[in-house]
């Protein structure tokens, strides 16, 4: 079946889905999910979203240069999914989504406690790709709780990060396969 070429990324699914953190100048903080997500470079460390506009998220880190990339687990779907509504500037999608904040160890954004893991951010550059800005950021601390790592790795089954298909749609990743 062919498709609208405006939905391609409809079948590059699905996407982890994230949920950004970010203060402004007044240090209010804002919760948002992305799944135009992507790691750009391990060295420097640097991680890559696309947002549209507007966005709250991206005034912020224009604003303060800081984000931090929340990593949710299936539990908190619900509250994912009350981060994505439009509330006016300045009201915490994080209170009304009953999530808590925690003090990250470098950046002054906030993290999300309920995540399997979080990317401390400090923006590297932005730019500015066809309907989206791409923010570049750069990994400046990077922490999982103890519980979801195993030898070296993410352990996804017990982790179940989110991944996004279109819409309310999404996938919890929870099977490993390995190659023989
Ligand atoms: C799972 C999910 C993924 C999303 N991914 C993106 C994305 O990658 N880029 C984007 O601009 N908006 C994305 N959105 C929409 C924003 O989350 C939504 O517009 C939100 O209200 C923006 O909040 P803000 O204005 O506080 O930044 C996504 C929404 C959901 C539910």
């Amino acid at each position: 079946m062919k498709l609208e070429k405006e939905k391609f990324y409809r079948i590059l699914a699905p996407r982890p889905a994230v949920l950004i953190t970010t203060i402004d100048k007044e240090g209010r903080i804002n919760a948002a999910p992305f799944s135009f997500v992507m790691p750009v470079s391990s060295n420097p460390p640097l991680v890559a979203f696309a947002s549209a506009l507007p966005r709250d998220t991206l005034s912020n880190i224009r604003e303060t240069g800081e984000f931090v990339i929340n990593m949710p687990s299936e539990g908190i779907l619900d509250k994912l999914w009350i981060c994505s509504e439009k509330l006016p500037k300045g009201i915490s999608e994080i209170e009304k989504a009953s999530l808590s904040e925690i003090k990250s160890n470098i950046v002054l954004v906030p993290r999300i406690e309920e995540s399997f893991g979080w990317l401390e951010c400090v923006l590297e550059f932005e730019k500015e790709a066809g309907d989206h800005i791409i923010v570049v950021g750069r990994v400046v601390d990077v922490e999982v709780k103890d519980i979801f790592w195993r030898e070296e790795k993410l352990d996804v089954p017990k982790a179940k990060p989110l991944l996004h298909i279109t819409g309310k749609d999404f996938v919890v990743a929870e099977r490993v396969v390995k190659v023989d």
